[in-house]
């Protein structure tokens, strides 16, 4: 039997996962978890046919130059790929893959919760009841922003805007939309199209960041963008921290020209700017967009469909 191709899985994965990989490659594993300085991954890639990373591994064009030559494809455990230089590695003739779609349900539950945790201020309730300071019911306790009949702006339309749009016709909310391209009819439904980024804010009574991390986005929800959302809109972002200018935000949360935000992902993430802990106004998650079992399985699984299909000569499903 020829001898499996073998594979450096920079982080632990989830057990279905890891048996996968166990069974169909010779898989070097990270069964600690403890993120490698790039030096170390680069020398663990040392002979290894394939990598396994996360988003933790910096895939730089210097870190490119330094790959051995025995690795020929990089499979990145997230659709998000802004710490690869995807020209880099193509342009030395390896295959690159992520993990698209299998992520969108998932996420799109955690930009709702978000929506939801920002607008009907779930932080500031839950401190009430942990803390055991809620004295009782009163009409004019914690009021909220209405979803129903407000307009909710999704910043990138792709499957997880998609998704997201889904649920917030549910909640009652008109769903506005930007994208690079417009949708097809019968993709868009009764979405409507906004040609630019200041158009959509414009109308965003919720602002939903759902596109990925790139050149022209990084930034892009700055305080001109703030300037032109309507008074007292609420920002929820499940994408990439470096999207939004933390100054600006914080700023607008301080004065209540934001009136809320529920955040999922942070620049610099975990060390988050420290300004968001102590605002009540902004409601927190840990990066949990795709954390569900199914969800984690099948970003693996994809991972090892593409590598299953490299070492078979096939095309890869989800190649970039
Ligand atoms: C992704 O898949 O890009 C998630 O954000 C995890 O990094």
């Amino acid at each position: 039997m020829a001898s499996k191709p073998s594979l450096l899985v920079t982080r632990r994965m989830p057990d279905a996962v890891t048996a996968r990989a166990s069974r169909d490659y010779d898989a070097e594993l990270n069964p600690d978890d403890r993120i490698m300085p790039q030096d170390e991954w680069l020398a663990k890639a040392e002979g290894k046919d394939g990598l396994m990373i996360c988003s933790s591994e910096k895939v730089t064009a210097e870190a490119v130059a330094r790959l051995p030559g025995s690795v020929k494809i990089i499979s990145t455990f997230s659709v998000g790929h802004e710490h690869i230089d995807i020209e880099a590695v193509k342009a030395s003739g390896r295959t690159v893959t992520n993990t698209p779609d299998v992520l969108n349900e998932a996420v799109a539950d955690i930009a709702m919760l978000c929506l939801l945790g920002a607008a009907r201020r779930a932080h500031e309730g839950q401190t009430l009841v942990r803390q055991g300071e809620w004295n009782g019911w009163y009409s004019t306790m914690l009021l909220g922003k209405d979803l129903t009949g407000a307009r909710l702006g999704i910043l990138g339309m792709g499957g997880i805007g998609q998704a997201i749009a889904r649920r917030a016709r549910g909640f009652g909310l008109a769903v506005h939309y930007h994208n690079r391209t417009r949708l097809a009819p019968e993709l868009e439904g009764d979405a409507i199209y906004h040609d630019s980024a200041e158009g959509l804010a414009a109308v965003a009574d919720f602002l939903s960041v759902s596109c990925p991390s790139t050149d022209e986005t990084r930034g892009m929800v700055d305080a001109d963008f703030i300037a032109a959302l309507p008074p007292g809109a609420v920002l929820v972002n499940t994408a990439r921290g470096d999207i939004v200018d933390d100054d600006a935000v914080i700023e607008a949360l301080q004065s209540g020209r934001l009136r809320a935000a529920g955040l999922d992902v942070f620049k610099g993430e975990p060390a988050l700017d420290v300004r968001y802990r102590s605002l009540p106004n902004v409601f927190l998650l840990p990066h949990l967009g795709s954390a569900t079992d199914n969800t984690r399985d099948a970003m693996g699984f994809c991972c090892l469909d593409n590598l299953d299909a490299f070492f078979a000569g096939k095309a890869c499903p989800t190649a970039l």
